[in-house]
């Protein structure tokens, strides 16, 4: 560990060194097991484009790549907090620093785990969707008077990869009872929601923007913050969304629209790190036109099946001479498992042969974070590279 942003957490893994380029460590490790190689570069770039552009603060959602290098990353390239699902990613983003802004916005919560990260943690932001959930937090918390509680409703449909007002999100009349019910307590209310993860309509947030305003006002609550949720897009092969900026657009004009004055919050993960790594796996064996690696569905690779996700592909062969025709590969994962089988096939160089490595791009988000021990194998070393 000879990084200085490296603090070693449950989450950080095998952490080695640093390389120029993806192709030195190659030259250097010769992994026979995959290398998350994270890009600081990319990182800090995209911070910036959040911090210039986003008409408020941004928390990054750490379930979406909690790795401390990210997290540290990211707050000193001056995002302002984190949005945290549990009391583990609350204690991992307290790790990066104590004045740091936590949420726990998750919308369902564990009783304790409402009482420990306000009494332990300092957490001040919670979220709520439904009169139980905003019963438990009056138990739990009782007559404090220092909390923001947003109150999260659910989003239409909008081009978005992954729907989550499918499983979050009250109703516009509940949500007005709901602030008026915070309020009443005495709490500081907000309004959340979350438009879906990869939304390809900017225009989205302007509408759910005029949602909230209509809800304010049906509620007669004034609001602390606003907080659009995350959602934006990071580009992957074969899908490239609007640019950024355009959401932020319409972020300042739904915001316009709905005579919402005060504080914003976004949440973005996807966005943020998608781009700050890659990942080199290695080719075990090839039977004909298909590949086996060890990397798959179970661990870094699940958003190939969950989300349809296809991502840019380059071969690594140290000695060189790689053919420059190409094909497609069927690609298996390294369990034993025949589910464990890529949906889309890889185009790469006809004479690829074991050994061979491929470093696959835009890797960062929702790939260590969601990879599983199934098998006895998981992807847990981590380089950092240039470029
Ligand atoms: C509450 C909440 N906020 C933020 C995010 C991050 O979303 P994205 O990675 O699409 O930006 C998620 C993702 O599931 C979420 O559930």
């Amino acid at each position: 560990m000879n990084d200085p942003r490296f603090a070693p957490g449950q989450t950080s893994g095998n952490f080695i060194r640093h390389f120029g380029s993806v192709l030195a460590m190659v030259m250097a490790l010769r992994p026979v097991r995959p290398v998350y190689c994270l890009k600081p570069g990319e990182l800090t770039a995209a911070a910036a484009r959040f911090g210039a552009w986003f008409p408020g603060d941004v928390l990054y959602a750490v379930k979406c790549n909690p790795h401390p290098f990210i997290l540290r990353g990211l707050y000193e390239a001056g995002v302002a907090g984190f949005d945290a699902a549990s009391l583990s990613e609350i204690a991992d983003a307290r790790m990066v620093h104590p004045d740091a802004v936590v949420g726990l916005l998750n919308p369902v919560k564990p009783r304790g785990d409402i009482r420990d990260a306000y009494r332990f943690h300092g957490v001040r932001l919670f979220v709520v969707d439904h009169a139980s959930e905003f019963e438990k937090m009056v138990d739990e918390l009782g007559n404090v008077v220092d909390v923001t509680v947003l109150v999260r409703f659910a989003t239409a449909p909008a081009n978005a990869l992954y729907e989550l007002s499918d499983k979050f999100g009250a109703t516009p009349e509940e949500a007005a009872r709901l602030l008026a019910a915070v309020a009443g307590q005495g709490w500081a209310a907000g309004i959340a929601f979350h438009v879906g993860s990869q939304c390809k309509t900017p225009t989205a947030y302007t509408t759910a923007l005029i949602e909230a305003g209509a809800i304010a006002r049906k509620s007669g609550v004034a609001l602390a913050c606003v907080d659009v949720g995350g959602g934006f897009p990071a580009d992957y092969l074969e899908e490239i969304p609007p640019p950024l900026q355009t959401y932020f657009d319409a972020i300042s004009d739904g915001a316009q629209q709905a005579g919402l004055s005060c504080r914003l919050f976004c949440e973005p993960g996807r966005a943020l790190v998608a781009s700050a790594c890659a990942l080199v796996v290695q080719v075990q064996l090839r039977k004909g036109d298909d590949l086996y690696i060890n990397d798959g569905v179970y661990h870094s690779l699940s958003e190939m099946v969950t989300g349809g996700l296809r991502y840019p592909v380059r071969l690594i062969r140290l000695e060189g001479g790689v053919a420059a025709e190409t094909c497609a590969f069927r690609m298996f994962g390294p369990t034993c498992d025949s589910t464990d089988v890529l949906p889309t096939p890889f185009e790469l160089p006809h004479d690829v042969r074991e050994g061979d490595w491929i470093e696959i791009g835009q890797m960062g988000a929702y790939s260590n974070a969601v990879s599983t021990q199934f098998n006895g194998v998981w992807p847990n070393d981590y380089v950092t590279v240039d470029g």
